[in-house]
């Protein structure tokens, strides 16, 4: 649901590269091709992609985690039945992306180390608290709406297989942003209670989501190589200030504030204008100490642990299909 690079800093690769093979690649790139697992590319290309995949996948199975504490809670049997599909899909988002990064070279087993000791990372927003019933609305409406600002230009991803993997992905995610941003208006349309739970959630969500866009373009060292290798084809500014314009008259819609005193809509830039993040925080959250970070890592492998027997059996399996076919030749 994610994709945003929270490194911080690009390795420069020191193998040298053929100049002639770095320039084709480099044409093909500016021409809009794809490219494809075996084809040439520059190593630090390879590592930017694998990098950035891999922490998208993470993101969509950590993502399962605020949701899935809600299911057993949903308020009647169509939003159970809505919130299991949306969080089943986020999964099915996690195993597309770590197929796409496996054919880079890595393996889904060295992805899953590393982001369960805390190498790898994932989105800050999973590492808040699903408090009530209204922060499913809010996720759905605001965190899967960033994410479809985030992965709609990154359908022309130049690395084939991602771009395929977020073909799908977007059609689903549309689907999470009307889902909760349904859950909102009715909230909204309810009692004033309810529409104060919703109010509460947006307060709450609102400024963590404009956090998913990641740090400032003016301190993000990766955006202008990634741009020119057209592995990102916005800047995170650029994103945010997309998702901020789409997302304010949505929330004047249903009768909801911004909690943003700054915000306003500036005639002469054609955008609304928004108050300062807090970076601070975010970049807490991202050293891993966010408000729920231990138990969402707690869970993500204790989860992993108490599967490990399926996954022994289907190998198993397939192994034993694979002798008996062997013998039958
Ligand atoms: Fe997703
Ligand atoms: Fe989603």
């Amino acid at each position: 649901m994610y994709t945003t690079d929270l490194s911080g800093k690009q390795q420069a690769d020191k193998i040298a590269e053929d100049p002639a093979l770095v320039a084709a690649f480099e044409a093909r790139v500016a021409n809009d091709d794809f490219i494809e697992p075996k084809d040439w590319m520059p190593e630090a290309y390879r590592k930017t992609l694998v990098r950035q995949i891999s922490q998208h996948a993470h993101s969509e199975i950590v993502g399962m985690l605020p949701e899935g504490n809600w299911i057993t809670r949903a308020p009647n049997l169509r939003r159970k039945a809505i919130l299991l599909a949306k969080v089943q899909d986020e999964g099915g988002h996690g195993l597309y992306l770590y197929c796409a990064a496996e054919t880079l070279g890595t393996s889904r087993q060295q992805m899953i180390e590393a982001l369960h000791s805390g190498k790898a990372k994932y989105s800050t927003i999973f590492n808040y608290p699903t408090l009530t019933w209204a922060d499913i609305g809010a996720i759905g409406w605001l965190v899967d709406g960033a994410a479809i600002m985030n992965q709609v230009p990154l359908q022309r991803t130049s690395y084939g297989p991602y771009a395929r993997a977020m073909v799908r992905i977007c059609k689903e995610e549309s689907f999470h942003q009307r889902q909760g941003y349904e859950i909102m208006m009715a909230l909204c349309a309810g009692t004033k209670d309810q529409k104060r739970m919703a109010q509460d959630a947006l307060d709450r969500w609102w400024w963590p989501s404009l956090m998913m866009f990641g740090p400032p373009d003016d301190n993000s060292p990766n955006t202008a190589q990634s741009i020119r290798w057209r592995i990102k084809r916005e800047t995170n500014d650029e994103l945010r200030q997309k998702f901020v314009d789409v997302t304010v008259p949505q929330a004047e819609a249903i009768g909801l504030k911004v909690p943003d005193p700054a915000l306003s809509w500036n005639d002469a830039r054609g955008h609304y204008d928004f108050g300062d993040i807090d970076w601070d925080e975010f970049y807490a959250v991202v050293r891993g100490e966010g408000l729920v970070a231990k138990e969402r890592m707690t869970a993500r492998i204790q989860a992993w642990e108490d599967g490990a027997w399926v996954r022994e059996a289907a190998q198993a399996h397939a192994m034993k299909r694979e002798a008996a076919k062997l013998a039958a030749e």
